[in-house]
């Protein structure tokens, strides 16, 4: 296990299409899933892609627990999500606040679709077949945009909704992710 540097928005590895994994359950990569969730852990991120620590293959993990501080925010089932096809379900898009890893200490408001099918593989090759909507879909998307080499900046609309975390909310704690 080990904890890895998260490159920072302006690596352009963070720009690149990533690669599709070819072989599951394998010794690799059982180990870059490791390092991901150990980086993700330490970081206390909701989500993690692949590229995020220098890797350039089609793998994300997310998942958000129970807060006992935020008693109503949503939870999403930790996963491991490898070779994702995302389908949008009907046009509908909301906006709401995201993080990333790789992009500290800053939050912006970024619309994505409300709900969403999406299906890949877990670590053995089994497959994952689900649809979502709110927060579950909002990350998936996310961490799905760093394959594609997108960072969530990209995609505000207004820049006026961009800005540092503990300016925006004096008052909170927010996960990166
Ligand atoms: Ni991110």
């Amino acid at each position: 296990m080990a904890i890895k540097t998260v490159l920072r928005m302006g690596d352009p590895n963070l720009l690149q299409q990533a690669e599709p994994v070819a072989q599951f359950n394998t010794p690799e990569l059982h180990a870059l899933i490791q390092d991901m969730q150990d980086t993700m852990a330490h970081m206390n991120g909701a989500g993690i892609a692949a590229p995020q620590i220098g890797v350039s293959l089609q793998v994300v993990i997310f998942g958000v627990g129970s807060n006992p501080r935020y008693p109503d925010a949503e939870q999403v089932p930790y996963t491991v999500l490898i070779n994702p096809v995302l389908t949008p379900v009907q046009d509908e898009i909301e906006d709401g606040w995201e993080g990333c890893l790789s992009v500290p200490g800053m939050r912006g408001i970024v619309p994505r679709h409300t709900r969403l099918h999406y299906t890949g593989f877990d670590p053995f090759g089994n497959s994952i077949d689900r649809l979502v909507s709110g927060f579950h879909a909002r990350v998936v998307q996310h961490e799905c945009d760093h394959l594609n080499g997108i960072l969530y900046p990209m995609r505000i609309k207004n820049l006026k909704d961009f800005g540092f975390t503990d300016v925006l909310f004096p008052n909170q704690d927010f996960q990166d992710d």
